[in-house]
């Protein structure tokens, strides 16, 4: 969900407007995702290379992380709603992980759409924590098949299905760092629109293109 700055920017707005805005722009595409009947969206909220901005950015960017979470809560539980975290919850605020937690384990039940929200999340952290538990589990004997079904297994998607369709605005070509393992063989779908200004329209158009993509799998 890149370019909520850029759209503050252009109109001289503080960066963090662009962010309120882009908040608007994650309810219409879980209402677009539902509408097109998607199973899983998984939205990149916020990366490990994030914590690098300047602290009051980060600061603002929690606050609307936890104030949304917690104002939306009831809404997407009704709307049948599973909410998943994935990343690094280790340098989260205490009151975010207690939030995630609790979302996670309240809506556990739901089936309409799986909603991920990545968060302090890096696709290398992802690789490097599953390798870590996988090392613990699979002993020297156990074969590759194995290792790697144990692998994806202690991957933070696991239990999503696998992934389709790759979605990046506000203009870069780019996949920083996201669900690295798990692109494999999705579809990569690269617009200019700025996240904010990411309509329904736009998720359609992207679901449509796939659409119309002939998977092969590297066979002919
Ligand atoms: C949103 O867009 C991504 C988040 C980290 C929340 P940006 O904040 O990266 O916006 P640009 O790229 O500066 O326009
Ligand atoms: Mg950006």
């Amino acid at each position: 969900m890149d370019g909520n700055g850029r759209w503050a920017q252009q109109r001289m707005l503080p960066r963090t407007v662009g962010h309120q805005r882009g908040r608007r722009a994650v309810r219409l595409a879980i209402e677009a995702a539902i509408e097109q009947g998607v199973e899983a969206l998984t939205l990149f909220a916020f990366s490990s290379e994030n914590w690098a901005r300047p602290a009051d950015e980060v600061n603002t960017l929690m606050t609307l992380f936890t104030t949304t979470l917690r104002q939306e809560l009831d809404e997407l539980h009704e709307h049948d709603i599973r909410l998943r975290f994935i990343g690094d919850r280790r340098p989260l605020p205490a009151e975010a992980r207690e939030l995630m937690e609790a979302a996670e384990l309240r809506t556990a039940g739901n089936q309409r759409l799986q909603l991920c929200i990545a968060i302090s999340y890096g696709g290398r952290w992802d690789i490097l924590q599953a390798a870590r538990r996988v090392n613990e589990i699979c002993s020297q004997d156990c074969d590759d098949a194995a290792y790697e079904s144990a692998f994806e297994a202690a991957l933070s998607t696991h239990g999503l299905p696998p992934l389709d369709l790759f979605i990046r605005t506000g203009g870069e070509r780019r996949v920083s760092n996201f669900l690295l393992w798990q692109l494999a063989y999705a579809e990569l779908w690269f617009t200019d629109t700025l996240w904010p200004d990411f309509s329904k329209d736009s998720f359609a158009e992207a679901v449509a293109w796939f659409a119309s993509r002939d998977r092969r799998f590297g066979r002919i």
